[in-house]
């Protein structure tokens, strides 16, 4: 198949070279082979895979998933299989995806994310790292990374130093000043940023008065948190150069242009996936369409340009 190439959609997140600006979400795509049925992967930019941490995790008690009005609310609990498992069963299967393999690394100690990192990046079949500091399912632990700007600079600086893959941070949207911690991670040697993980919150089951996760509170995801998304990669685009992964609630062409207009490079589709396997695919066919329409030759003529604050990657 010829895969279309006008107008440019290519973008640069650090040395990750990607052809079309789409990841798939971390936890919501597999490992990209689960979705190859549905969606041809050489017209997604990479899958970032299911977050992996030092030691084995069984995750959190179920129910772990609730639907809500637009949103999804999870509370996985960071279930894997641990790094040197990993390692040695799963990763070599990645090496034969036709687009970009992105490592996710989880971690309860800024000691975790350097060696997590460590030991992926230095695989072949990963091309990128990116660091999940946010996840809101593990406790007060898992988000306590990106919710500190001192604890998001150590971790970032960790991972930094021992690796030179393209290292992209992945921020929580569960903070006051999100483009304060972006500028941290930024000086701390990130690549690229994640914008955003999900949302905290919460369902009630009125019958059984008690909530409805396991877990009791858990994530929010889908388009209930686009706005929240929005607005944070505007406030983030006007405090960094680095390139921004916009992300939350994307099921359309249309949504992502939000993203790629506040000021976002590239944007993530997650629980989209879980509703129609070809968001993906639809999102690049109409952003060609939006950008043709307007007489523009590449993405990059239109990243940031509703944002005044824009400063765009250097
Ligand atoms: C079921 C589920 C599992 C997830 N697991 C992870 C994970 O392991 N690591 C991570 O960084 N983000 C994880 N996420 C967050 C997504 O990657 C994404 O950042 C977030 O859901 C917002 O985007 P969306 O609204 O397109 O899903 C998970 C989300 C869902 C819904």
């Amino acid at each position: 198949m010829k895969l279309e190439t006008h107008p440019d959609l290519q973008v640069e997140l650090g040395a990750l070279r990607l052809r079309v600006p789409t990841l798939m979400g971390s936890g919501c795509y597999g490992s990209g082979e689960e979705y190859a049925p549905f969606a041809d992967l050489a017209e997604i930019g990479a899958v970032v895979l299911k977050s992996v941490t030092r030691l084995p995790r069984l995750g959190n008690p179920t129910p772990r998933l609730a639907v809500t009005p637009s949103g999804l609310l999870n509370a996985i609990g960071l279930q894997n299989p641990g790094i040197e498992h990993y390692l040695a069963h799963d990763v070599a299967k990645f090496a034969s995806r036709p687009c970009a393999v992105v490592g996710s690394v989880a971690g309860f100690s800024v000691d975790d994310y350097a060696y997590v990192t460590q030991r992926l990046a230095v695989r072949d079949e990963i091309h990128a790292i990116e660091l999940n500091i946010s996840c809101p399912n593990v406790g007060s632990e898992g988000e306590t990374f990106a919710c500190d700007a001192n604890l998001a600079e150590a971790a970032t600086k960790a991972a930094r130093a021992v690796t030179a893959k393209p290292l992209i941070v992945k921020l929580s949207p569960n903070v006051t000043d999100i483009a304060a911690i972006a500028r941290v991670v930024e000086g701390a040697g990130a690549d690229a940023l994640a914008v955003i993980n999900t949302v905290r919150g919460m369902a009630i089951d009125v019958d059984r008065r008690e909530p409805r996760l396991g877990n009791a509170a858990g994530g929010l995801s889908g388009p209930a948190i686009r706005p929240i998304a929005v607005l944070a990669v505007w406030n983030v685009a006007a405090a960094v150069r680095i390139p921004i992964v916009g992300q939350g609630g994307i099921e359309s062409a249309r949504d992502a242009l939000e993203f790629f207009l506040a000021g976002a490079s590239a944007v993530s589709i997650g629980t989209g996936n879980f509703t129609d396997p070809r968001v993906p695919l639809n999102v690049t066919s109409g952003l060609r369409t939006y950008l043709a329409q307007r007489g523009a030759g590449s993405l990059r003529e239109i990243v940031g340009t509703a944002n005044p604050g824009f400063l765009g990657p250097a």
